[in-house]
């Protein structure tokens, strides 16, 4: 496994980084904790040291996971967590207050609720779960700005970050602000707009940069067919409802044309590397569950990613589609 350093954190972390979503059991169908806590074992001996999860992964079962793993392997890695907007809402809608979504005493329980969780004393990255550039306008934004300082102060957290709206031009101004060491992006072969501005910008700013979603949800691993269908209780039978699977499968064959070859044999490990190609990207975050998946997903950290000319073929594969509306 192969490292980067997370922008001006200056901490070494794993190309490949562990998302901590499905474990959590929130929203994505059954989920089986023996199963999940193979994977993660999976993870950690396959040299994987970043770990992505959220209170809200389960109101803080994912947390929980990832706390157990660290005990039964003796030693902590990096894990990033996230607060959620107390409106609970995500995207986050530019005419919502500050106070609405990120009052400071939400801040400060959840940051308590998350260091339970995780059964540490410090925090090494809180994010905020969702994010819009209009709250650094917000009368509120320099108490919770303040908010964050004093948590800092007090060694429970040790660096910010912002996790975004499907949009990664929603926190170009924050990024400038100066306020996040890292953010959180969606990015995959399909949505490539961190490429216009987040990525040059997260450069220029030392920012780092973990990309979200780089199966887009699963299309990309090239295992979901037309007729593909999830459990009710999985957000994917609404993600890709109606015909939309159909649609994203119907593109499968032109791009896997395109990024299949000597650098990739499947389209996982093609999604993965497309990430990987970007310098500004510090570690991509796959969800998983299973061991089959770790242990083939880790495989794509091997320092062979596409080139200029490659990606400027992978450019005419863009779809930009929002379908978690
Ligand atoms: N707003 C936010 O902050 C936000 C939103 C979304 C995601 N995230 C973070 O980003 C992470 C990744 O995003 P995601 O989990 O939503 O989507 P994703 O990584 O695009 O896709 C995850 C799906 O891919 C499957 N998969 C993984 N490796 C595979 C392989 N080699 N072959 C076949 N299938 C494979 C997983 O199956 P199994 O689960 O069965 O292994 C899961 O169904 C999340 O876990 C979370 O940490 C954050």
């Amino acid at each position: 496994m192969r490292s980067r350093t997370l922008g001006r954190t200056g901490i070494e972390v794993s190309e490949i980084g562990f998302g901590g979503w499905g474990i959590g059991k929130s929203m994505w169908g059954k989920t089986d904790d023996a199963e999940s806590m193979r994977a993660l074992h999976a993870a950690w001996d396959a040299g994987i040291t970043y770990f992505d999860t959220a209170y809200a992964y389960g109101r803080g079962h994912s947390e929980r996971l990832i706390a157990r793993l660290f005990k039964e392997k003796g030693k902590p890695a990096t894990v990033s967590t996230k607060i959620p907007p107390k409106n609970m809402e995500w995207p986050a809608h530019p005419w919502t207050a500050l106070e609405v979504a990120f009052p400071p005493d939400w801040i400060i329980s959840c940051v308590e609720k998350s260091l339970r969780n995780l059964s540490t004393d410090c925090l090494t990255l809180e994010q905020f779960h969702v994010w819009t550039d209009t709250w650094l306008k917000d009368p509120l934004w320099p108490e919770v700005a303040e908010t964050f300082q004093r948590l800092k102060k007090a060694g429970k957290i040790r660096f910010v970050g912002a996790s975004l709206n499907d949009d990664p031009n929603s926190a170009l101004e924050l990024v400038r602000s100066g306020m996040v060491d890292q953010v959180q992006v969606l990015f995959n072969l399909f949505d490539q707009r961190a490429i216009d501005k987040l990525f040059p910008l997260c450069r220029e700013k030392n920012v780092g940069v973990v990309v979200r979603c780089p199966f887009d949800e699963g299309s990309l691993t090239g295992e979901l067919r037309p007729d593909t269908r999830f459990e009710p209780e999985d957000f994917r039978s609404h993600y890709f409802g109606g015909d939309r699977l159909g649609d994203t499968c119907r593109r499968l064959q032109a791009l896997e044309k395109t990024v299949l070859g000597a650098k990739a044999k499947n389209l996982a490990i093609a999604a993965l590397k497309y990430c990987l190609s970007f310098d500004a990207v510090s570690t991509v975050i796959p969800g998983m569950r299973k061991t089959s998946h770790v242990q083939k997903n880790v495989l794509a950290s091997d320092g062979q990613y596409y080139d200029a000319e490659e990606l400027k073929a992978i450019a005419s594969h863009r779809w930009v589609r929002n379908f978690y509306d």
